[in-house]
């Protein structure tokens, strides 16, 4: 057995399919998750992959006292992977306060705890949104952070400059901050995937949605957009591939191999997809007709982004593998099964 890992929300999205690809790597996984947006069944589901139930603690990362006694009851946590924290860009512009809160409140906890408890690094969840609309295609970590567009994405910003302002201060930890661009589908198990709550806001989950009959329509947000067919352009990324690519991070932080005590890397698959592409490319994978219509643009969208991978390829080794048609298979069938389990 390898060393142990604290992951924050680890009954979400991400966070499950993670500690799905560090229980199969050897790691020893504790998951933190206050179940805000996810359900305590999905360990079941990763025991059920892994053969190996990781241990979960129901718990807000906002509970100091709450955390010190994680890391006092499972000693000898190495590590943190910290995906824990609110990301609806929409209901953060409604809700300012719950955001900064939650998001700058969780990470500033486990950062306070890390040296007491002799964990030597975090691996932070940050977005691709840190660029806005880059100046320069495909965007490379040296890209100038913007202004961010909503709360949300303003919290990503202050979590990595907090991350560097407390390795600076001579803090004993080291981190790696993860810039992911669109994560998209689901275990090829089916048995994990993204479980939205209500009605969804994320392009794949809506267009599952509707395919399977629970929306009517899908709408494109805007066809008008200055790229070849007029809708927005993304860096999809299949959810297992950036699952692993939390796994190498972990590997080199472990490993003593870190160039720097603070790392940033995109991960992307450096192609961009267009909505429409990606609708299409939907309905051939499948089988399956869509029924959308081109209506306005979505407030605070950008136009256009996709990564330049290479730093992560290189340096970390790790390389998204996934093709987009398998990728939007998946989460196909995670649709299907959760129509066959009578959850959506
Ligand atoms: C958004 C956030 C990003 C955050 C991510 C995760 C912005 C600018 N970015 O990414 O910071 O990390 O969510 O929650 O808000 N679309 C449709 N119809 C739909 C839904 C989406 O056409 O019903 C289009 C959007 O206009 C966009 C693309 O699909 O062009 C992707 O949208 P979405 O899945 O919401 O992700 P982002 O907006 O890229």
């Amino acid at each position: 057995m390898k060393e142990k890992i604290l992951v924050t929300g680890g009954t979400g999205y991400i966070g499950s399919h993670t500690v799905v690809e560090l229980q199969n790597a050897g790691y020893e996984v504790v998951i933190v998750d206050n179940l805000s947006n996810s359900n305590a069944d999905v360990v079941d589901s990763i025991e059920q992959i892994s053969g190996i139930r990781p241990a979960f603690e129901k718990l807000d990362c906002l509970n100091l006292a709450g955390l010190d006694a994680v890391f006092a009851k499972y000693q000898g946590i190495k590590a943190i992977i910290h995906f824990a924290a609110s990301k609806a860009v929409g209901e953060s512009v409604q809700k300012p306060l719950l955001y900064y809160r939650n998001n700058l409140g969780s990470l500033i906890n486990l950062l306070e705890l890390m040296p007491k408890y002799g964990v030597e690094g975090i691996v932070f969840s940050s977005s691709c949104t840190v660029y806005g609309q880059p100046d320069q295609l495909p965007v490379t970590e040296e890209a100038p952070i913007k202004k961010a567009e909503s709360p949300y994405g303003n919290t990503k910003q202050i979590n990595e400059e907090i991350i560097r302002d407390y390795v600076a201060s001579g803090a004993p930890i080291q981190a790696i901050l993860l810039r992911y661009f669109n994560p998209i589908g689901a275990h090829p198990s089916a048995l994990l995937g993204e479980l939205p709550n209500g009605v969804p806001q994320n392009l794949v989950p809506y267009l599952t949605q509707t395919a399977i009959g629970i929306r009517e329509k899908l709408s494109v947000f805007g066809d008008d957009y200055n790229t070849p067919d007029g809708s927005c352009i993304r860096d999809f990324i299949n959810v297992v591939d950036l699952a692993k690519a939390h796994v190498v991070a972990i590997g080199r932080m472990l490993e003593g191999k870190q160039a720097d005590k603070v790392e940033v890397f995109n991960i992307g698959t450096g192609r961009g997809v267009s909505v429409l592409e990606l609708i299409h490319g939907f309905e051939e994978a499948t089988g399956v007709k869509l029924n959308y219509q081109i209506v306005g643009r979505r407030a605070g969208d950008i136009e256009q982004v996709w990564a330049n991978p290479e730093r992560a390829n290189k340096v970390l080794g790790w390389k998204a593998e996934t093709n987009i048609e398998d990728t939007l298979r998946s989460a196909w069938n995670w649709q299907l099964k959760l129509r066959e389990r009578g959850i959506q």
